[in-house]
């Protein structure tokens, strides 16, 4: 992809469809952001409202201590409380919160009670091994029901969720757990993927082998194969659960609007992983707002973002919002394409899905299979449709409108990051479109396109993309670390006190923000955040790398892809079979995503005098390009 294709230029208008655009929530875009940035908090208060609090909370925004801004200060909440148990005592309680099917076609339903009912046994059998209130607990699992239980029983007991993707391998887990300093493990003993089984357990047991501050290790059953069980520290969850303590009710613990609700590792441009920290009360108002707004779910909707819940998509979108809005959710375990190219139309289809919200690189996977597979099955259930992850191509926009949507349901391309807890940049239903762009910020978010010095880029001039105001939704720090909260965030401009996100971005002269790409050492395979840093260690980790770079290549495709080059020790010969043992070794020690599609053996690498790796000029020299100005240039 080339960034031609999102420029301006290039973009046409898709208008509103009358029924969606007449239906929604929001029908005056204008008016409500004007309003909303008139005075935010209190319109942030007024959506706060919305929701149950135990205790209200005394200050909308606290910035005395900026840029670790305080949200709903002095309030008690949980947000466990809003997802579930205030659904308990109103009809919805049985209601089907969850609609679930695994890759091999079985499946499972949970009602609102049902959810509740099994996190609170969840919840007291977590009691029983020690959790509670500010504890840190690791999740390892595949996309099943399990999962997300697992995280509303830390959430309700007061405990702090990390959940680490599944994609991740050994050494990638091992970090997180010991950042996070989590005593207990939750993992299953796989996960069917593309009709094989993923190993999670033996993943885990070599993380644990490396973290010795595990204690405990929870283990669902999924796959049913064998599996090592080390004694005194492994338990099943289905033992577990049938001790006799473990009963159907548990107190939801009394938080702090700011206390913390999960840590999301992401990727940033040091090796170490990021712990993004989120709190209850703010990022309850900002994930429930944002999705009833953009995606306007109803009762009567079946939601389906395809999404692992290991993501902060999934966080937000699969677990929290969705529940605290009573919607119906629909989740599926494995890949789109098993055991055919139509899976994912079939369960549109077969679950009577109305809004479906996924990636641009799955798009382009599906789409490379011809709209037959889509044209087989019944898709006018669908009313909404949705993508993020990275900028959706026009190309694909339009496939995705035409034939998974039947040209009537609108494409909304929602702009955020972990950092962000929910859409920044994202269209509502009754504004008009233009394929490839997110378009306008979300009323209350004061989102601008700026230069160095911090002035406001003319239309369809590149710049930064940062936001000028804090919005409920925000990270709180990076656990552990506050200087590099504030270096990452908040420096750049710190006598604005704005926040950069590490995009660059356009805006055009009808207002609408074209996001271009980071601007920082992150990549983005298949949507996946990446950091160089992070693949470069895993490369240097064999004996065999002495040195190592890693660059984003466009991928028609996955968007980008890594290439490596590698400095190898004296003596050693780079040949096709150490490429093939490099591969395996960063499949082994970061996880599959990770695994570069090209390793090149190198003699140097392009350096500034001050030993930095040119990661532009090696760019441009692998795409054969002009490699610009090289005066920085060691030698
Ligand atoms: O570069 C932007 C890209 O994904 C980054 C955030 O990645 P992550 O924290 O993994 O969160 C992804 C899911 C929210 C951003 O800095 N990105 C995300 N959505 C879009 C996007 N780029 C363009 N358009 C989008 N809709």
């Amino acid at each position: 992809m080339t960034d031609e294709q999102f420029t301006p230029a290039a973009s046409e208008w898709v208008y509103p469809d009358p029924d969606a655009a007449g239906s929604a929530r929001i029908r005056d875009y204008e008016a409500t952001y004007a309003r909303a940035m008139e005075d935010i908090e209190a319109f942030w208060a007024e959506r706060a409202a919305t929701l149950d609090w135990y205790e209200p909370w005394g200050q909308v925004l606290d910035r005395s201590d900026a840029p670790f801004f305080r949200w709903f200060s002095g309030g008690k909440t949980n947000i466990v409380l809003n997802a579930l148990d205030r659904h308990i005592d109103t009809p919805r309680r049985n209601k089907l919160a969850l609609i679930w099917e695994g890759e091999p076609g079985d499946r499972q339903t949970f009602s609102f009670w049902e959810l509740w009912q099994e996190t609170n046994r969840y919840a007291n059998l977590l009691k029983g091994l020690g959790v509670g209130k500010g504890d840190r607990v690791t999740i390892y699992m595949g996309r099943t029901p399990e999962l997300m239980i697992a995280m509303l029983a830390c959430v309700k007991l007061g405990a702090v969720h990390s959940v680490v993707y599944g994609g991740f391998s050994e050494q990638a887990l091992a970090d997180r757990i010991d950042d996070a300093q989590s005593r207990v493990l939750i993992t299953s003993d796989g996960a069917w993927l593309r009709g094989k089984v993923v190993r999670l357990k033996d993943i885990a047991d070599e993380a644990v082998s490396k973290s010795p501050v595990v204690e405990t290790v929870v283990v669902a059953r999924r796959t049913g194969h064998e599996v090592h069980m080390e004694p005194g520290r492994d338990y099943w969850l289905h033992d577990l659960l049938a001790q006799p303590h473990v009963k159907t009710v548990c107190e939801t613990e009394v938080m702090d609007a700011e206390d913390p609700l999960f840590i999301l590792y992401t990727s940033g441009t040091t090796g170490k992983p990021k712990g993004v920290l989120h709190t209850h009360g703010g990022y309850q108002v900002y994930t429930s707002t944002t999705l009833s707004w953009v995606f306007d779910v109803r009762d009567e909707d079946v939601w389906w973002c395809a999404a692992d819940p290991g993501w902060i998509t999934g966080h937000s979108y699969i677990v929290y919002a969705p529940l605290i809005l009573g919607a119906t959710s629909f989740m599926y375990e494995g890949a789109p394409t098993y055991p055919y190219p139509d899976r994912w139309w079939k369960l549109v289809a077969d679950y009577g899905i109305t809004i479906l919200y996924t990636a641009p690189t799955a798009i382009r996977g599906l789409m490379r299979f011809g709209e037959a597979w889509p044209a087989r099955h019944d898709l006018s259930s669908l009313r909404l449709l949705g993508s993020v992850g990275e900028p959706i191509n026009p190309e694909a926009w339009r496939w995705y409108h035409r034939h998974i949507g039947g040209g009537r349901c609108p494409v909304m391309d929602t702009w955020w990051q972990t950092e962000t807890g929910g859409f920044m940049i994202a269209p509502v239903p009754s504004v008009g479109l233009k394929p490839g762009s997110a378009t306008r910020p979300f009323p209350g978010i004061d989102v601008d396109v700026v230069d160095e010095e911090g002035r406001t880029c003319a239309a369809n001039e590149d710049g930064y993309l940062v936001v000028k105001q804090p919005w409920p939704g925000m990270l709180r720090t990076v656990y552990g670390d506050p200087d590099r909260y504030v270096d990452q965030y908040w420096n750049a401009y710190r006598d604005q006190g704005w926040y950069l996100a590490g995009d660059s971005a356009r805006r055009d002269e009808d207002g609408y923000i074209w996001v271009i790409g980071r601007i920082d050492d992150v990549i983005k395979v298949s949507g996946y955040r990446l950091g160089t840093a992070e693949v470069e260690s895993g490369l240097v980790s064999h004996a065999a790398v002495a040195e190592a770079a890693v660059i984003g290549l466009p991928d028609e495709l996955r968007g980008s892809t890594i290439h490596a080059s590698c400095i190898l020790v004296d003596g050693v010969a780079g040949d096709a079979s150490l490429e093939q043992e490099l591969r395996n070794h960063v499949r082994r020690e970061v996880g599959p995503i990770a695994v570069p599609s090209q390793i090149v053996f190198v003699e140097a690498l392009p350096k500034t005098r001050s030993g930095k790796i040119m990661r532009r000029v090696l760019k441009a020299r692998v795409q054969g390009l002009p490699e610009g100005d090289l005066s920085t240039l060691e030698d």
